[in-house]
């Protein structure tokens, strides 16, 4: 595995692979990986001739108050997963390299963005997809993998991409669960361990949506209903939002069909964790 960290050696590098015909997929990360993020390298190895990783904790999507200075690293632990599952170019760029002095351009999707986690994170999405848009320009991927965990994010790239003319395919990828079921995320190491406990409220709240939709329910309040009792038990959690919408445009809908997705954002103590189901699809472990 190559590792590069200035923007000119990584816009070279993948420029002369791509003139050989190689094909590039490309995964973005904030780094401490996991086995979510491996799944995303995993099926980019099998996409591309070149598999690019770029960790990068990008300080432009954190609001004040956030957890930017404590996000979790492991470089060392991070290299040593990445090359075992096949990755050829690691780009390691630092902040000054991607937000040098008087950087004043950034990307916003509108309409997408201003609800749901854009609403109790004001800024971040234009932070994501600033940092999105420059690395796909750095090393102009073929196709690029997200997690379809983080839901939003996704339909906000995708967005970009196709409102930008960027020619890149973007492609989402299932959510990675722990073995009961909670939604892997680098954040999960906040949790103590009876937060830990009550953390299951999100996939147990999504597996009771999912029961009373195939039992016919289509009122999406009486869902909605059902899934904040559920989550409310808990003493440790606080709903952020509870929310049934389309799966490519977020707007809210009043009855379920196949395009449903449910999306949750729940504080567990003070970390902040989101999960998410299509209600036509199984859940899965
Ligand atoms: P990060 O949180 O590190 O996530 C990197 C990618 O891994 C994202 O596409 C995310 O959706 C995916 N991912 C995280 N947990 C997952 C899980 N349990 N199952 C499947 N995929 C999972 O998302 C970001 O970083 C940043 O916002 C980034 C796009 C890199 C821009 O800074």
């Amino acid at each position: 595995m190559e590792t590069i960290r200035q923007v000119h050696m990584m816009q070279g590098r993948c420029e002369e692979l791509r003139r050989r015909g190689k094909r590039i997929a490309f995964v973005p990360t904030m780094g401490y990986l996991h086995e979510g993020h491996l799944s995303l390298l995993r099926e980019g190895r099998r996409r591309g001739d070149v598999l690019a990783l770029s960790i990068f904790v990008n300080p432009i999507q954190f609001g004040a108050g956030e957890d930017f200075a404590n996000y979790p690293r492991n470089l060392q632990r991070d290299k040593e997963l990445a090359v075992a599952v096949g990755t050829d170019l690691l780009f390691l760029p630092e902040k000054e390299a991607l937000y040098p002095g008087g950087f004043a351009t950034h990307v916003e999707v509108s309409g997408l963005t201003e609800d749901l986690c854009g609403r109790s994170r004001p800024g971040h999405f234009r932070g994501v997809t600033t940092v999105v848009c420059k690395l796909f320009n750095i090393i102009h991927p073929h196709v690029a993998l997200f997690g379809c965990k983080d839901f939003q994010q996704l339909a906000v790239i995708r967005r970009m991409a196709r409102d930008l003319d960027m020619d890149i395919q973007v492609l989402g990828m299932p959510i990675v669960r722990e073995a009961d079921g909670l939604a892997m995320s680098s954040r999960n190491v906040y949790l103590a361990p009876q937060e830990r406990v009550q953390a299951l409220a999100l996939i147990d709240s999504l597996r009771l949506a999912r029961r009373l939709t195939v039992a016919g329910e289509t009122a999406a309040a009486v869902i909605i209903d059902a899934v904040q009792q559920r989550i409310l038990r808990e003493p440790a959690a606080r709903i952020d939002y509870v929310r049934i919408c389309h799966q490519d445009t977020l707007r809210e809908m009043d009855s379920i069909t196949a395009d449903s997705v449910l999306l949750l954002a729940v504080y567990v103590g003070t970390t902040r964790l989101i999960d998410n189901h299509i209600l036509g699809e199984e859940i899965d472990p």
